[in-house]
């Protein structure tokens, strides 16, 4: 039997366990989703964020512990995302963690939680090769790191403003879809025309790799601001529809949707291919929430085939946020004897790089 490690995660509004053994063996993944208590202000509200981990925190794990068919004292060592993340969630993990390690005690690492999104990868493809270039993309996140071995990691390039999924979510609202907004965006899409709502691909310029997506929200906005209020007027022109009778047409939901997601699409293809091909790497990972659209894994994937690049994701489930990655990656740390003090503090902006 290979190392079995406990990962726990609460950086965000997962409340997340999970007991991986070995490098790729999952025994247990639990994840207490808060997606509900949020969607009601139609974004992550952190004090709530973070007495929703401290009420779930103890059944989740003892869940996960279950689940694997373990006890407690088989563990060889335990993981718990550091950062970066909402603090008052991560102290949850990090506060529970630290006391599991000493009660048990335990080696316990600190992990990385971006570093945790590329392990999601690593756990479903774990013959793969260093180095890779990897784009991690997610509700709080936009990244592209050089890994040329594990625990060696270089920022290529990162957003300037919101994070990738974050536009995603951002224009779910306008569009008045349910949050998270990616998958609702992503099924609006197959009915649209993405001919109807032209929306630009940002740019930095100077061979950067950096992203930025406010611009294209904005183009979101004036686009719906020019459509929106027009309905047709007996006898021809247009006029100014009464807010109460003012919903969205369905079909311009899905045009403005279908035309939003290929432009960040494009957007995050092109900076990727970009880097991959710049630091010379022939392998691409694809990881986090936003790793779940499929249209972004086909374009990347057919567009990195004509360079002779192959593109790795994981499935759905490890592409959003759990603590199976966790485990994996703290794991990897634990072989390195990279084991953490118990005075580990969390840190909202923890660097991977
Ligand atoms: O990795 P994740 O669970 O949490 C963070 O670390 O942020 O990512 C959640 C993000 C949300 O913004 C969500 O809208 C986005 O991933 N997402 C998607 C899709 N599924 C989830 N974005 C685009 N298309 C999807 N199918
Ligand atoms: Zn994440």
């Amino acid at each position: 039997m290979g190392d079995l490690v406990l990962g726990i995660e609460t950086s965000c509004d997962e409340t997340a366990a999970a007991v991986v053994e070995g490098r790729d063996t999952i025994r247990s993944n639990i994840v207490a989703s808060q997606a509900k208590v949020h969607a009601l202000y139609g974004g992550i509200v952190p004090e709530l964020a973070s007495r929703r981990h401290l009420e779930m925190i103890a059944p989740v794990i003892r869940l996960a512990v279950q689940e694997a068919g373990i006890a407690f004292n088989d563990l060889t060592g335990l993981a718990v995302t550091a950062g970066p993340g909402l603090v008052g969630s991560l102290l949850v993990g990090v506060s529970t963690a630290k006391a599991l390690a000493y009660t048990l005690q335990k080696p316990l690492a600190a992990v990385n939680h971006i570093e945790g999104h590329l392990y999601a990868v690593l756990l479903e493809h774990p013959q793969l090769e260093y180095p890779f270039v990897a784009l991690v993309a997610s509700g709080g996140h936009t990244h592209l790191y050089h890994a040329e071995r594990p625990g060696v990691y270089r920022l290529l390039g990162a957003t300037r403003d919101d994070a990738a999924g974050e536009a995603f979510d951002k224009v779910a609202t306008l569009l008045g879809l349910p949050y998270p907004g990616g998958p609702h965006i992503e099924r609006a899409a197959r009915t649209g025309d993405p001919r109807t709502v032209p929306l630009p691909r940002p740019t930095i310029g100077h061979g950067s790799l950096d992203f930025s997506f406010s611009g294209l929200k904005t183009a979101v906005i004036h686009a719906l601001e020019a459509r929106r209020h027009r309905v047709p007027r007996r006898g021809g022109g247009i006029r100014r529809a009464d807010p109460e009778a003012d919903r969205l047409d369905p079909q311009l939901v899905a045009d403005i949707a279908v035309s939003f997601q290929q432009a960040v699409v494009d957007v995050l293809t092109r900076n990727t291919i970009k880097a991959a091909n710049r630091v010379r790497a022939g392998r691409i990972l694809l990881t986090g929430g936003v790793a779940c659209n499929q249209t972004l894994r086909q374009h990347l994937a057919d567009r990195a085939l004509q360079d002779g690049i192959a593109v790795y994701w994981p499935r759905p489930e490890l592409c959003t946020d759990n603590a199976a990655m966790i485990a994996a990656a703290g794991s990897a740390r634990l072989q390195r004897g990279d084991v953490a003090p118990l005075d580990l503090n969390a840190s909202a902006d923890l660097p991977l790089a």
